[in-house]
């Protein structure tokens, strides 16, 4: 395959993590789909990225079946996918109330974006997935750890890495990845953590290159840490 035509599907780009990744996709030839809910922000990413590549961008919340259904027809209109990146995520409430005291109405919005909205994403674009696509769902220590005052977004987190686990015994020709970023300077982080300098934490671009690795090497489905990923694995195309 042409590695300029290869196409990622990033959900959350407009700032942070996926913003970092999209920016190093398309510098190294990726065409990208990205969204986020804030329109404006999410042009201004687009306009930072089409100086690299071919972008598409749709505004719009992961947790809306339209707005799933948009970004599959994206898909569809450059010809395939090589990569869907469950990125776009929400915490809950800041600060994070402790599991007793969690409002259900929120709990239930925090799993529709964090578990539901990144299996119906690959869902309405398996049909455009191309043979030797990579799913990569982006996790959290959160999810395997039990911070206390993290239990609604960390057991979102929980069933995000456990149903990775199961689309990667059941999808045996893709490639399936749920990722742990690591600690991020980022606005999620600001607001896990409100009020307090978070300076020290490493920007999101310290964790890009492991989720490109992933896009473009040959590791086998799995969980990883982004600043862990084995670079030595031999790459295949
Ligand atoms: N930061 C950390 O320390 C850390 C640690 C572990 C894991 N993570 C994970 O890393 C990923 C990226 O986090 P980040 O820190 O980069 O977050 P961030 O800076 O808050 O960025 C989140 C991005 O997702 C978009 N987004 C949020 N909810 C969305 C929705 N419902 N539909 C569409 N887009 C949505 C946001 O734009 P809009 O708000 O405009 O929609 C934004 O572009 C997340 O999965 C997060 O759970 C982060």
């Amino acid at each position: 395959m042409n590695e300029h035509e290869r196409t990622a599907l990033i959900t959350g780009a407009s700032r942070g993590l996926g913003l970092a990744l999209a920016r190093a996709l398309a510098r190294g030839g990726w065409r990208v789909i990205i969204d986020a809910r804030d329109p404006v922000a999410l042009e201004v990413a687009r306009a930072d990225l089409a100086q690299h590549s071919h972008v598409i961008a749709i505004a719009g919340d992961v947790a809306d079946a339209a707005h799933r259904g948009a970004l599959a027809a994206a898909a569809r209109e450059l010809g395939g996918l090589d990569a869907i990146v469950n990125n776009a995520s929400i915490l809950g409430p800041s600060p994070q109330p402790e599991l007793l005291d969690y409002p259900l109405d929120v709990l239930e919005q925090v799993y529709h974006t964090n578990v539901i909205a990144p299996l119906a994403l690959i869902q309405a674009a398996r049909a455009h997935l191309r043979p030797a696509a990579r799913i990569v769902n982006i996790t959290s220590d959160a999810g395997v750890e039990a911070y206390p005052g993290w239990g609604g977004y960390g057991s979102s987190k929980a069933a995000l890495e456990q149903l990775s686990a199961i689309l990667a015994a059941e999808l045996g020709e893709l490639r399936v990845y749920w990722v742990d970023p690591g600690d991020m300077r980022t606005q999620m982080h600001q607001e896990a953590f409100p009020g307090e300098d978070i300076s020290d934490r490493p920007l999101p671009e310290a964790s890009v290159p492991g989720l490109v690795e992933l896009l473009e090497g040959a590791h086998p489905s799995g969980r990883y840490k982004a600043r862990e990923v084995d670079f030595a694995n031999a790459r295949q195309r």
